[in-house]
């Protein structure tokens, strides 16, 4: 098995310099994190043996010098480039991704850029990706796409390739109320992007209940335990906090103490670690820090804050203008409460090696880390892997994904300064003893659910999703050689029988019911079907016996009319009943369901001789299935002695006799011989209880690519029709 990673960065990017290539590692989490479990691949003994990383270069590459490119990308990074020009990059890198999705995923909404063209050119951009990918694409590779440059990757992927396809999102996933700002197609168009994928992965619980949702209010699409059911296949929506490498920083040797830091006797530093990005919260930080300062008169000389910075993103402004505050915001307290002999900010706009990362983690009593948003903030969890003396304190915003499992840190709200300040004051006199208390407690959890854990729970899950998706779905497809099968079968068998719904079955589902009259071709099949020697034709369907009576009462076939309270022989006239019926009861439920219609805009009420019925498939997706439990109780509660039942179907509420269903019916034509041949064929909910009834041996077929009991299942209702001529 071959692992595909995709992600827009590469490990490494490319830099031009003087006429010459060459690479650094990129920065940020998602290459930290991914570089870690790919390395740990090679003494592992999990079915991945193999992997390669899709991803661009970082910049823009002339044509003449790709294929150079290409090879030490290879031959090095066991990656391949994807090449892309200076102006996608533009829009779609600088763009789309950077000053639309980054911004508004961290609820930055005044900073978003809605730009038409550049939903577009990031369309083109996942298609570029999947152009490529589809050149290397092996049936056995897994592929796994990564954030939030290439949301409509998997979809592009899954028109083509039948490959297991997971994403993971890196970044937050924001509320319905924000992820809606995104105008036109973009919205729509990037979850469905998603759901092209068979396992999607967030930081978070809250991230995933947030996509839920709006897979739910935008596409219409339930979930049930996070599984979507689309037509023909099954999606699974699941949360896996991304851990780091916890072996590799609690052990690493690290010999040199950075040279920046002072001797642990003169002064207590606070460490600040992140790439420059307006939602790290880096002024609050230093806002807090200058109140603290201003508040402790005491510790002056006696501690100070030791800043790195990672540049990033430099072309784009937000980007730029929060650098410009930074720098004033250094000079500022260094200015105001800075002496000779101490810089209360010591700041580096670099990127370090981990390894002077890891001595900085080490050497420092406090880290302060305050995004006002972050998907899951890496660097909380490295500095707590990273004390193997147990040692320091951690002040987390409550806005990281990592605050989830780092609860034994000083959590708090980055955009309260007093708060930040108070915290640091209380980080520098926390006792060791309780220091080393709470670090246990974080680094048991973070050793359980380290990188390794974390990726292959991903790719197990993906594995999992799969099967449950193939077992429900792709292994119940009509297939011809099933088709086959049956046709022999039925032609061998010498009694058979074949029933079959109407609505959606025989005719295709129609927005006005009265018009699904039955054409002239079909009745002629079922007469002809009908006419073949020891051939029994049931329709069974919930519609009132008026229509199918005038329908489908003129050729000699058995009727079933509202789930089986009235049945008609093929030889006789007469509509009657296989037990005495009561409609009396409708007059107590029927002011019931009139109040809950009052209720719930778009709920409607049916009634029939024998039944009522309360469909909500118009009403408020998120608001209806509430109401619909509060009927369905209060329908319960009252009707303890009457002799009713009611079936909760697809958005709709269906009362009636007790005992009147189509698998019960079923059973009424099934005792009257001894069939060797069962076919039954059917569209809705009610259907689901004939196919529950009938023993293994009958051919069960569900129209429709959802969910099912039935044996097998058709994609389309025209089939049905192509089927039953097959049986002449
Ligand atoms: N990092 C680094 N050198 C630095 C600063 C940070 O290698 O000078 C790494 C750090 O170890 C971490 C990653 O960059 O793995 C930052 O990831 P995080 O999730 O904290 O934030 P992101 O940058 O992805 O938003
Ligand atoms: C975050 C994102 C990554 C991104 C990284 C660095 O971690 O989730 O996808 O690679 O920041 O940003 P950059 O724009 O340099 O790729």
């Amino acid at each position: 098995m071959r692992l595909l990673i995709v992600s827009n960065r590469l490990p490494v990017s490319l830099k031009f310099r003087n006429e010459e290539f060459y690479m650094e590692k990129s920065a940020g989490g998602l290459v930290s994190g991914l570089s870690d479990y790919l390395a740990s691949l090679k003494n592992s003994t999990a079915d991945i043996k193999e992997y390669l990383w899709l991803g661009w270069p970082g910049i823009s590459v002339k044509k003449k010098h790709q294929e150079v490119v290409r090879k030490k990308i290879q031959n090095h990074y066991n990656a391949s480039p994807v090449f892309l020009s200076e102006e996608l990059m533009e829009k779609v890198y600088l763009g789309f991704c950077n000053k639309t999705i980054w911004p508004l995923f961290h609820y930055f909404p005044n900073y978003a850029v809605f730009d038409r063209e550049f939903w577009g050119e990031y369309k083109k951009v996942n298609e570029i990706f999947r152009d490529e990918l589809l050149k290397i694409i092996r049936p056995d590779d897994i592929i796994w796409v990564h954030d939030y440059h290439l949301m409509l990757l998997p979809q592009l992927l899954r028109e083509k390739v039948n490959n297991p396809i997971g994403f993971f999102l890196h970044i937050p996933f924001p509320a319905y109320e924000i992820f809606r700002m995104l105008p036109g197609e973009s919205r729509a168009g990037l979850l469905n992007g998603l759901l092209g994928a068979d396992l999607i992965g967030f930081h978070t619980h809250d991230y995933s209940q947030y996509f839920l949702r709006c897979v739910l209010r935008i596409l219409g699409l339930e979930h049930h335990m996070g599984r979507i059911d689309l037509q023909g296949r099954a999606v699974k929506v699941d949360t896996f906090p991304m851990g780091v490498d916890y072996n590799k920083f609690n052990k690493m040797v690290v010999q040199n103490p950075h040279p920046d830091l002072p001797a642990k006797e003169d002064q207590k530093v606070v460490l600040s670690v992140d790439r420059l990005d307006y939602s790290k919260g880096i002024l609050n930080r230093l806002k807090g820090f200058e109140l603290f300062l201003h508040n402790n008169p005491q510790w002056h000389g006696k501690v100070r804050m030791s800043m790195i910075v990672v540049p990033s993103r430099i072309g784009v402004d937000s980007y730029q203008d929060i650098k410009s505050s930074l720098d004033e915001w250094v000079g500022y307290i260094n200015g105001m409460y800075g002496s000779f002999k101490w810089t209360p900010v010591i700041y580096q706009y670099t990127s370090l090696p981990q390894k002077d990362l890891i001595s900085m983690f080490r050497l420092s009593d406090v880290a302060l880390l305050t995004p006002l948003r972050d998907g899951m903030n890496l660097v909380a969890k490295e500095f707590v892997a990273s004390r193997n003396d147990k040692k320091g304190v951690l002040i987390l915003s409550e806005f990281t994904g990592a605050s989830k499992e780092l609860s034994e840190s000083l959590i708090i709200n980055p955009n309260s300064i007093d708060e930040i300040a108070e915290a640091i004051k209380t980080a520098l006199s926390i006792p060791e003893k309780k220091q080393i208390c709470g670090n246990n407690a974080m680094q048991l959890r973070l050793k359980r659910y380290d990188i390794t854990k974390w990726a292959s729970d991903f790719v197990d899950s993906l594995t999992e999703i799969r099967n449950i998706s193939d077992s429900s779905f792709r292994d119940k497809f009509l297939s011809d050689e099933i088709i086959r099968d049956l046709l022999t079968d039925y032609r061998n068998s010498s009694r058979k029988i074949i029933i079959v719904n109407y609505d959606g079955t025989l005719v295709p589902l129609s927005g006005n019911p009265k018009t699904a009259k039955p054409s002239k071709e079909l009745l002629e099949l079922l007469n002809n079907i009908q006419k073949q020697s020891g051939t029994d034709i049931v329709i069974l369907s919930g519609r009132g016996k008026d229509d199918l009576g005038k329908w489908l009462g003129i050729i000699p076939v058995n009727l079933t009319a509202e789930y089986g309270s009235w049945i008609k022989e093929h030889d006789s006239d007469e509509w009657t009943q296989l037990k005495p019926l009561s409609g009396e009861w409708k007059e107590d439920i029927l002011p019931i369901l009139e109040l809950y219609t009052g209720r719930l805009p778009g709920a409607q009420i049916r009634e029939k001789d024998y039944s009522l019925s309360w469909h909500y498939h118009k009403a408020d997706i998120e608001q209806a299935p509430f109401i619909a439990q509060e009927l369905t109780d209060h329908l319960i509660s009252i009707t303890a002695n009457i002799d009713i039942q009611i079936f909760h179907g697809n958005k709709v509420l269906e009362i009636s006799n007790s005992g009147i269903n189509k698998g019960d019916l079923a059973w009424h034509w099934l005792d009257r011989k001894k069939y060797d041949f069962i076919l039954a064929i059917g569209a809705g909910w009610s259907d689901e209880l004939l196919f529950q009834s009938l023993p293994a041996t009958a051919y069960s077929i569900k129209v429709g690519m959802t969910q099912t009991d039935a044996r097998y299942m058709m994609e389309k209702q025209e089939q049905v029709i192509d089927l039953l001529k097959g049986l002449l």
